[in-house]
Parts: C-alpha cells; structure tokens; sequence
C-alpha cells in the first residue's frame, strides 16, 4: 500500500469518500493508527495538554515537535504524517516560517505541515508552499489564539464571525493549501464551507459534511483526564483499564505473587556449586 498523498487525498474527495485523520505523538500509538489505515496522522501541538500536561497549546516548543513527529515518522508507512506549526514557529517571518516547516520535513520524515489562521496567514502558506511543501491550513476555533477569543468557543455562530470564517477558509484555499481543518464550527456553515472550496475540508466539531474528520486520540481512547469537547466520542474507556491493571502490579509485588518463577531464568547447578562451593 502506497503512502497517503496530496493526490490521493483529492482523489478521495473527488470520489466522495471519507477522509479520517488522528493524533499520535509516539512510536507505539502511531504504529497502531498507520495500522489501522488511517489517512493521515496530525502530530498536534494538543502535545501540550495530552502529553506534556501544559493547560493549552502556547508554550509548545519546536524541539517538543520535531521530537515527537521523528517518533511518529519512525513507525509510519502509509499514513501521511502531517507536523503542527506550533506557537510562535510561523508568526516573526515567513523566512523564519519556511525554515521551521523545513525542519519538519527534513529532521522529522513529516509530508506536510498544518498551521492555524486564515486571511492573515496567505502570505506564509504561499512561502512554505514555494518551498514545495505541503500546507494543511485550520481555521475556527484556533487554539493558540486563545487569548484572544476568551476560551475554547464554538467559532462562526453569529454574522461577523461566520463572515470571517467564510473569508478565512477562501484565503486559505486559493493560497493552495491542500487541506483545510474546521475547528469548532456550526455544522451548516462547515457543509457551505466544503461544498465551496476544492481543498478537502477536515472537520473537529464541524458536524457530518466536512470531507474528513479529525479527533484527537487520547479523546477517543479514554487517556486524558482534563475537560473533554461535547464533539469528541470515545471508542474505548482505557483509562479505568489501565489503572486497574496498575493496582494488580502493585498489588502482586506486594504479596509476592510476581515475579513467578515462569518471569525468571535459571542458572546450571553446576556453575552455582563452582561459584559458591558444597
Ligand atoms: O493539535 C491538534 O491536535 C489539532 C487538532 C485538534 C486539529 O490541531
């Protein structure tokens, strides 16, 4: 099977099919997610509150990414494997913006980058795509302007800020980003939105009409402890798993029950009776 492409992805959609996308950020969880034929693999900067265990995105560094999609990049092949631009990496200069996209590329195996913003960030996507890279642009709820929109709010609900959606995603398409993540957004206006533009739309919280979606997967494996989105579903319930079998570990080293004597190797009488003697 041939590694999920830019072409394959608007095959995809030309053909109405589906397009399904997760988070991972380590070798293990990414092996499993390429496995199981996902797409495309985002190595978010949701790091920060998944992983590194930060409140929101904003203090995720490059090292943190570059660090993470080389772990992610290592088990792939045949998810595209897409790195988060975080905080800060594309917002001092688009010559600063081209490098750091650069690095996820050349340092990390990644096939794309995603960055967030719409009008105000045409003139970097058309840079890092003049580089020959491939762009995944998210719009809506932006979590690293968090500061600016108050809290984690559902974004395109009343006239200006649907307006500013709606610019927003055609800025973003005619750049030439290839993909286009719809965060948080009425599911009405996320239907207009992908029927209007020819990139494929990816939508977290944008309802049933978008091209693909998007979750990020210690959500829908039940492995986060902090606030959990109305938008998310959650396929499996790990956490109660996994504590469970954590108390049985402690619980048998206590007692003794492990290790038994299966878990232990043996040595040649022999060799004991030459060490220590009869
Ligand atoms: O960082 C992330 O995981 C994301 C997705 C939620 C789209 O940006």
């Amino acid at each position: 099977m041939a590694r999920t492409s830019t072409a394959s992805l608007r095959e995809k959609k030309l053909q109405q099919q589906k397009i399904t996308m997760l988070t991972s950020y380590d070798y293990f969880t990414a092996a499993m997610v390429d496995q199981a034929g996902i797409d495309m693999i985002l190595v978010g900067d949701s790091l920060g509150m998944v992983v590194l265990g930060y409140d929101n995105t904003l203090s995720v560094t490059m090292d943190d990414m570059l660090h993470h999609t080389r772990a992610v990049s290592r088990a792939t092949r045949n998810s595209m494997v897409v790195g988060d631009m975080p905080f800060l990496s594309y917002h001092i200069s688009t010559q600063e913006a081209v490098r750091n996209a650069g690095r996820f590329i050349q340092e990390a195996g990644a096939q794309a980058v995603k960055l967030e913003g719409g009008v105000e960030r045409v003139d970097t996507v058309k840079a890092i795509l003049d580089a020959q890279i491939p762009v995944v642009g998210h719009i809506g709820l932006t979590p690293q302007s968090i500061n600016q929109f108050g809290g984690f709010k559902v974004q395109g609900k009343d006239l200006d800020t649907a307006a500013k959606l709606i610019e927003d995603a055609r800025a973003m398409d005619k750049a030439g980003v290839f993909a286009l993540v719809l965060e948080c957004v009425p599911t009405e206006l996320a239907k207009r939105v992908s029927e209007e533009v020819s990139c494929i739309t990816i939508g977290i919280g944008a309802g049933p009409y978008c091209d693909g979606q998007v979750l990020v997967i210690n959500d829908i494996l039940g492995m986060f402890t902090g606030h959990i989105p109305k938008f998310v579903k959650r396929y499996a319930n790990l956490q109660p798993l996994i504590i469970e079998a954590l108390n049985n570990y402690k619980q048998e080293v206590e007692s003794g029950a492990f290790p038994a004597s299966e878990h232990g190797f043996t040595i040649n009488e022999e060799v004991l009776e030459r060490l220590y003697g009869g």
